[in-house]
């Protein structure tokens, strides 16, 4: 069993379709063992994304993250990290395979309405980042 990270951006809750990518998860064998409805603070979000602080695209993404409410959530599942980016589709969704959340959802690559942890080093990381212990169950 493995833990993972999903954010859903600001694009797809402001659409109004966080329960049909949460019922992507869910109907793909992976449970919600927390999720929440946050504004972030720049601060977060530049936290957050720390790692992509000297790319171009810094800027842009922490504007976009601050504009409106995310939805944050633990998934839960065999092969949990693969299996949401398998379900999320490539970090561009003009790239991003038939079926898949960001070609369903997305707009471009900042507003691409979902984020997944790409490993699951990072996923322990972000998921500490967000949530208690006692808020995952
Ligand atoms: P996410 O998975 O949330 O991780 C970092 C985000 O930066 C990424 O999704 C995109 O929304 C955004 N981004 C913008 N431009 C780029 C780019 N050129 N490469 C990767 N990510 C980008």
């Amino acid at each position: 069993m493995e833990q993972t990270l999903s954010i859903i951006k600001p694009d797809a809750v402001a659409k109004g379709v966080i329960g049909k990518i949460l019922d992507r998860f869910e109907s793909n064998g992976l449970r919600i063992a927390a999720t929440k409805k946050v504004q972030l603070s720049r601060q977060d979000a530049e936290a957050f994304y720390a790692v992509h602080k000297a790319r171009p695209f810094f800027n842009d993404l922490v504007d976009f993250m601050v504009s409106g409410p995310v939805v944050i959530s633990v998934l839960e599942g065999e092969n949990a990290v693969l299996k949401n980016r398998d379900l999320m589709g490539a970090t561009n969704p003009k790239e991003a395979a038939a079926g898949t959340i960001r070609a369903d959802f997305a707009e471009n690559i900042d507003a691409n309405a979902v984020h997944g942890s790409d490993s699951l080093e990072n996923a322990a990381i972000e998921i500490a980042f967000f949530f208690s212990g006692r808020e995952i169950s």
